[in-house]
């Protein structure tokens, strides 16, 4: 088949050698030989290799860049452009970016242009990937906003989450778009850097898990996923943005391609983002290791990989492998293309027009430009895009569509069962719906939402003042405090008035990012793409302001409203009650008074540790073994001002403050009864790992019990520990519930010395544990050779 393909393109190549006059052919009125690629009956493998053979080198390459709905629109009036669509189509046909902050009804309408233009006037009617931004909620106006994905995976709950995907498919279905630059499965390993929040925290199976289930149920409705970004990109060097990644192979394929092979094989992802970093001093956009020998060669993946936006000039600007003024996009493309990146992103210089070029002067082989492109068709076909190019809703249907009671309703759910309750001293919470409480803090009367939002989204949604007034039966006073980007603190005077006068005090403070136009404009942030930290400890006069709350000696309850761990230790040591929520959905306040009176009983639990100090990290659990140390001499500069003098560390512990899975209930879940059902398996067996779980509390919650392993004796050197299973399971007040993980043996392998992926028999200790240090019971499962 492929043979045959390539006859036939040659055959084109030799007619048209630079296709260029038969790209904007008219289409032929007879179609008495209907061509296999349309007929959707037809194997894919067939219709793709149909339809390469009738593409000229300029419609392949066409596939190859991304369009965008600017070329034809103009963003501020809507004015169409159709020399500008004309000229888009020619070059940038494959996919076609609206990510753009313009009325519902302007994205519609571009995109059908887009798909009426393709299909009437070209040649062979190849329909566009209309693409948006939607790591939590589609990136257009009045889209349902989700809680940011450090929050939703806080959940553990990959049913809400496989909800809010399906939502996320009918928003952007509704309006004609057909693919969403999401999920994320990056690990936050550094957490100096800006896109912790982007995450699904530390963790590589946690976020194998969410990224799985948010593609299923998306693909589920054609929509396609773009997992990102392939592959270790989120540990840079400093903690800064872009900066290169070290490590090695087996560290990248023991803890970072983990979570992409889940979410991209296993979840079937039909296409894949690759990353801006360089890892091991290759840049990932031209990595022929990653994206050929090991997602197409080992792992047999079919589809399309895109690079990131402006990612391939990064050959030459950034990596100073070939020249960048002017760029020497024959370096470029000859670097991206070959090495397995096969869609170049907007942003950048559009190299890929060399192509034509660089195969008439044999610099670059035909068969690599249709491997690429067979694979963006691959997609297309899989996607049903063929039978139905644009899918977008009649415009008086939209409205029941998009932002219905029904998402927004799942935003409130999602977002209560995210936020983690770190301390409840005295069981000061749940508060009683009648007391008396000064809300205050920068955070307490806006809308905290991390990045990915589109424009202007901070005027709309709940904020916890909105949300706490609501639930309230008593008063509800409010006290700005301070603002977060300043050390003034002269309002903290009235902020402790207003919580001397009341019951008890919730003060929010925490982080803060900026939505996807501010995010550019230079403005302050202290999380968000491009906005890197070196501590992690509150900025401004907020730390100031919640000792002079807690110094009133009323009840304090501290909400961190953040996009990463904030590192306070003495915080959480003198709060009343300590509570984290990642940046909200746009019911934010909803969910958070939910969890303050008691309406959801706090069922999230920590997706990343939290570390005393930045002068800590890394603080991940899965440490290999001989990191961190079982018996840490720390030492602690003590409250009363004397010193205590360690040596790991001489004034501080290697510890974390909250470990990696930690988070509290208002009910109290008492684990027993650890049993295998068989405690000696082999390498292709599965077992099944069971504990029962009383709720010796009255009041009813979920519990997320949390299934680790340790490899006793390895004959490398692997984590100490490894999440292989979680659960979120509803236990009634006083009962008691069985829980069933199955343990796959092949999960419980390592990399070799050789590099090859090994079950090495042995004994593994396979615990179930309320977070990965409060490890409640254990058994050993011995795998035989
Ligand atoms: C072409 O095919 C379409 C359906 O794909 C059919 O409706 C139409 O009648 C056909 N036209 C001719 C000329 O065969
Ligand atoms: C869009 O229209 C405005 C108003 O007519 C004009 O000022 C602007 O230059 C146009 N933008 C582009 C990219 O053509
Ligand atoms: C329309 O698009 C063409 C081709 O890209 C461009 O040359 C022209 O400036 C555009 N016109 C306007 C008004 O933006
Ligand atoms: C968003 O919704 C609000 C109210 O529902 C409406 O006033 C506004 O025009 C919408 N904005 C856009 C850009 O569609
Ligand atoms: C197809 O091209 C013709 C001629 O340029 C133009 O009038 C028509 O609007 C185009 N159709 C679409 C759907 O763009
Ligand atoms: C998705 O597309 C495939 C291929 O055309 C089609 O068989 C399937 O019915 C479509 N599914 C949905 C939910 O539209
Ligand atoms: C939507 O508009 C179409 C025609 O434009 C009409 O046939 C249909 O009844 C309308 N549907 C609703 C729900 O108003
Ligand atoms: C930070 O940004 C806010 C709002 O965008 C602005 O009001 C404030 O002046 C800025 N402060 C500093 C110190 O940059
Ligand atoms: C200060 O606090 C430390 C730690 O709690 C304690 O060991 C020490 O005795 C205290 N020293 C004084 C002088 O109070
Ligand atoms: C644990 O197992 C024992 C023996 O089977 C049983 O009696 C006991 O009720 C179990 N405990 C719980 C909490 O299920
Ligand atoms: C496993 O649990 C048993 C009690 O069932 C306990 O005695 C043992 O110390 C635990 N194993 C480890 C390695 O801690």
């Amino acid at each position: 088949m492929l043979r045959q393909t390539v006859i036939l393109t040659a055959v084109a190549l030799a007619l048209d050698p630079l296709g260029t006059t038969s790209c904007h052919a008219l289409r032929s009125t007879s179609n008495a030989t209907a061509p296999l690629y349309k007929d959707p009956s037809a194997s894919i493998d067939d219709r793709v290799s149909d339809l390469l053979s009738r593409m000229t080198l300029q419609d392949k390459v066409g596939q190859l860049m991304q369009g965008d709905i600017t070329n034809f629109i103009n963003s501020t009036t809507n004015a169409f452009n159709f020399s500008g669509l004309v000229d888009n189509m020619e070059w940038k046909a494959g996919q076609l970016w609206t990510g753009y902050p313009v009325p519902q009804r302007w994205i519609a309408d571009a995109v059908k242009r887009a798909q009426d233009y393709l299909a009437e006037n070209t040649t062979l009617g190849i329909p566009t990937i209309a693409q948006n931004e939607a790591i939590h909620g589609v990136a257009y106006f009045n889209a349902t906003i989700f809680n940011s994905p450090i929050g939703y995976a806080s959940s553990f709950d990959t049913e809400l989450v496989a909800q809010m995907a399906d939502i996320i498919a009918t928003e952007s279905l509704a309006l004609g778009i057909t693919q969403v630059f999401a999920p994320v499965v990056d690990l936050a390993r550094e957490l100096r850097f800006g896109r912790v929040e982007e995450t699904f925290g530390e963790d590589p199976f946690l976020a194998g898990e969410i990224g799985y289930h948010y593609v299923k149920a998306l693909q589920a409705r054609n929509v396609s996923a773009v997992v990102k970004h392939f592959a270790g990109f989120s540990a840079p060097e400093q903690g800064l943005n872009l900066a290169p990644v070290h490590g090695g192979e087996r560290e990248l394929r023991t803890t970072w391609l983990p979570p992409f092979h889940r979410t991209v094989i296993d979840g079937d992802a039909w296409s894949v983002m690759s990353a801006y970093h360089s890892y091991d001093g290759i840049p990932a956009v031209a990595d022929y290791h990653t994206l050929t020998e090991i997602l197409r060669n080992e792992w047999g993946y079919e589809y399309f990989v895109m690079s990131d936006a402006g990612g391939t000039d990064r050959l030459c600007t950034a990596f100073k492998m070939c020249q960048a003024s002017p760029i020497d996009s024959e370096a470029v493309t000859t670097l991206a293309l070959p090495a397995g990146n096969d869609v170049e992103m907007g942003g950048g210089s559009f190299n890929f027009k060399k192509i034509p070029e660089l195969v008439a002067a044999g610099k670059l082989d035909l068969s690599v430009v249709d491997t690429a492109v067979a694979r963006t068709l691959r997609t297309k076909f899989k996607m049903g895009l063929f039978e139905n190019p644009n899918p977008a809703a009649p415009e008086n249907q939209t409205s029941s569509l998009i932002h219905t009671k029904e998402a927004v309703g799942l935003a409130r759910k999602l977002d209560a069962e995210s936020i983690v309750l770190l301390e409840n001293r005295d069981a000061v919470l749940p508060l009683k719906k009648s007391a008396s409480v000064a809300l205050i803090g920068p955070f307490a009367d806006v809308m905290n939402y991390g990045d990915y939002v589109v424009e202007d989204s901070k005027y709309r949604g709940i904020t916890p003042l909105a949300g706490l007034r609501e639930a309230s039966t008593g008063s509800i006073s409010y006290a700005l405090g301070c603002q977060p980007w300043s050390n003034d603190e002269s309002s903290i005077p009235e902020a402790v008035s207003a919580a001397a006068a009341a019951d008890a005090a919730v003060v929010i403070v925490g982080t803060w990012s900026r939505d996807q136009t501010e995010l550019w404009q230079g403005l302050n942030a202290t999380t968000g793409e491009h906005v890197d930290v070196s501590s992690l400890s509150l900025v401004g006069a907020q730390a100031a302001l919640v000792r002079a709350i807690i110094a009133t000696g009323k009840p304090t309850i501290v909400v961190f409203s953040s996009g990463k761990p904030v590192s306070e230790p003495w915080i959480s040591e003198h709060a009343s009650a300590l509570v984290q929520q990642f940046y909200p959905s746009e019911q934010g306040g909803h969910a958070l008074a939910d969890v303050l009176y008691g309406a959801h009983n706090p069922s999230g639990r920590l997706p990343v540790g939290i570390p005393r100090s930045v002068g800590t990290l890394p603080i991940f659990y899965d440490y290999l073994n001989s990191g961190r140390g079982d018996d840490p001499d720390a030492g602690a500069v003590n409250d009363n001002g004397t010193l205590t003098f360690g040596h790991q560390y001489v004034l501080d512990s290697p510890a974390p403050l909250y470990p990696f899975g930690h988070g509290l209930s208002y009910a109290r879940f008492e684990y027993s009864n650890v049993s295998l059902s068989s405690t000696t398996a082999g390498p292709d067996d599965a077992i099944t790992a069971s504990i029962s779980i009383t709720n010796a509390a009255d009041v009813d919650g979920f519990d997320v019990p949390q299934l680790y392993v340790a490899d006793q004796l390895a004959s490398v050197v692997v984590p100490n520990l490894a999440l292989r299973g979680f659960q979120k399971v509803w236990v009634p007040a006083g009962e008691t519930v069985d829980v069933q993980f199955e343990l796959k043996v092949e999960q419980l392998g390592l990399w070799d010395q050789r590099m090859r992926y090994v079950v090495e028999p042995g004994d593994f200790t396979v615990w179930v544990g309320a977070s990965s240090a409060d490890l409640r019971g254990n058994a050993t499962l011995t795998v035989v050779g």
